[in-house]
């Protein structure tokens, strides 16, 4: 897939826009590294595994058919700290206090403000919990710049399942072709693909892509590139006439996944 520089979103054919939270608006690696000189030269491993261990621990007891809130598996995942003896353990506290309060990455407000200006309706849909996320939310300042804040606790299973992207339809009222995913995490973007929702990935890293046969629309390098069609808000779509995906910047349409 050539990457484009911008994802053009109609508000006659995109209605909503859904975030990841972490990864895509809050930093997940914040809470170490603010901390690596005190925590040394493994700071990054450390929380490349505190975020790897979390995840799994989310898709483990997903696939056994048990729900543990998120908080909970971010809290066993910091045991990762076992694994590096050089390290003082007595930094666990500071960071699961941290991990409440993560940095918001600085391209999340802007676009966030962006898309509302333009009349989209913007939510959260994450693996976190109500409370963890209230608290991300609050310490970022977002707390007007939602239309909802989704917790897959509602469906009491993790992304990817489909039952945690259904929530969105039902909460924000918008059909699945009418709403624009954004996460950059690749494993939620196959997610997503494969419920039907569209999904653009934030590859921030400049990773190389994954899950061949459950593409994004689109490959962005962060949120700046979001942006709303020149014609700005738009009327309401004519009853009957077929959604639209959304333009890549190169003119070009992008391929919705479904
Ligand atoms: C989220 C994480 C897991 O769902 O990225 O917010």
């Amino acid at each position: 897939m050539v990457e484009p520089a911008s994802v053009v979103l109609d508000p006659r054919t995109t209605e909503a826009v859904v975030f990841d939270a972490y990864g895509t608006l809050f930093d997940v690696h914040a809470a170490v590294m603010a901390r690596a000189d005190a925590i040394g030269p493994q700071a990054r491993a450390l929380s490349d595994l505190w975020r790897a261990k979390q995840l799994e621990y989310s898709w483990v007891y997903s696939l056994a058919g048990r729900y543990v809130p998120f908080w909970t598996l971010t809290e066993r995942a910091l045991h990762a700290l076992a694994r590096y003896p050089a390290v003082d353990s007595g930094i666990r506290k500071t960071l699961l206090a941290a991990y409440r309060e993560l940095d918001a990455f600085a391209d999340a407000a802007p676009c966030l403000e962006r898309l509302r200006a333009g009349g989209l309706k913007t939510a959260i849909l994450s693996n976190g919990d109500p409370a963890m996320l209230a608290d991300a939310v609050a310490a970022a300042g977002f707390a007007t710049r939602f239309d909802a804040v989704i917790s897959v606790e509602d469906a009491q299973v993790f992304k990817t399942a489909p039952d945690a992207y259904r929530l969105v339809e039902a909460r924000i009222g918008v059909p699945a072709q009418r709403t624009l995913f954004v996460s950059s995490n690749r494993w939620d973007v196959a997610g997503a693909a494969a419920f039907g929702l569209a999904p653009v990935w934030i590859n921030r890293a400049g990773l190389p892509d994954e899950y061949p046969d459950l593409p994004p629309v689109a490959i962005v390098a962060s949120l700046d590139a979001l942006c709303l069609s020149p014609s700005g808000r738009s009327p309401a779509r004519r009853p009957g006439s077929p959604p639209a995906p959304p333009r890549r910047g190169n003119g070009r349409r992008a391929r919705h996944a479904r």
